[in-house]
């Protein structure tokens, strides 16, 4: 039996207590947060503070992560860009899924794909999302090289590596761009918390 036919015969259940409900409770909206940016760029750091801030105001968050969720719901997927279209499409719709409890998401994949961030985007509603582009020269990132996968990419032990040989395409209008080569983390954090602030209000 086909997906589209199983598809048909799925009639999803409305439950009682509406995202509306819990967005009138929480007193404010919540909003997905969408870290993009090479490896090494400095994605999860930038997220764990912006969770950090939001948390200590009594804010309900939650952070998901390139390397934690591929250890778990998406570790059978590589990196050849069908397995990361499909590790993005399935993140945007948990985070959609976070969005309608109520719950402030922060995502800290490298997506490198346009048309993916795009879906994501498109799955938590516009007015609800906010990407967020690390800008860090490949040569920084590499120089970090913090877990040692820059050189294992360059010796051929790992194919597939972003900004090696395979693409990462740039956000051409990004809600926020942090330059964390040149910006201080307290620089880069308050800039992402401030778009974050006022749009949680609106
Ligand atoms: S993607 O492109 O969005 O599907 O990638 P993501 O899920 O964010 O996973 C990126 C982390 O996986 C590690 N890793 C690789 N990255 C890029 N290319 C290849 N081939 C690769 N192999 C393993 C790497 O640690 C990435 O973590 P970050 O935090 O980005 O450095």
């Amino acid at each position: 039996m086909s997906a589209d036919s199983v598809s048909e015969n799925i009639i999803p259940h409305k439950h009682s207590i509406t995202h509306v409900d819990r967005v009138e409770r929480n007193g404010y909206r919540p909003v997905l947060v969408w870290l993009t940016g090479l490896s090494g760029s400095g994605k999860s750091t930038l997220a764990s503070e912006v969770e950090k801030a939001l948390f200590t105001q009594g804010l309900n968050t939650y952070i998901l992560d390139g390397d934690n969720i591929r250890s778990g719901l998406n570790k059978d997927l590589d990196f050849g860009d069908e397995a990361r279209k499909e590790n993005i499409r399935r993140i945007g719709e948990v985070s959609k899924l976070f969005i309608d409890s109520g719950t402030i998401v922060l995502t800290a994949f490298i997506s490198p794909f346009i048309d993916d961030r795009k879906q994501a985007k498109d799955l938590a509603g516009a007015d609800n999302f906010i990407e967020v582009f690390v800008d860090c020269p490949l040569e920084v990132c590499e120089q970090r090289d913090v877990k040692g996968l820059y050189k294992k990419a360059r010796e051929g032990k790992i194919k597939n590596f972003t900004g090696i040989d395979s693409p990462f395409e740039q956000p051409k209008n990004a809600d926020v761009v942090v330059k964390t080569n040149e910006e201080s983390l307290e620089v880069c954090t308050k800039k992402i918390l401030e778009v974050v602030l006022k749009k949680i209000k609106n």
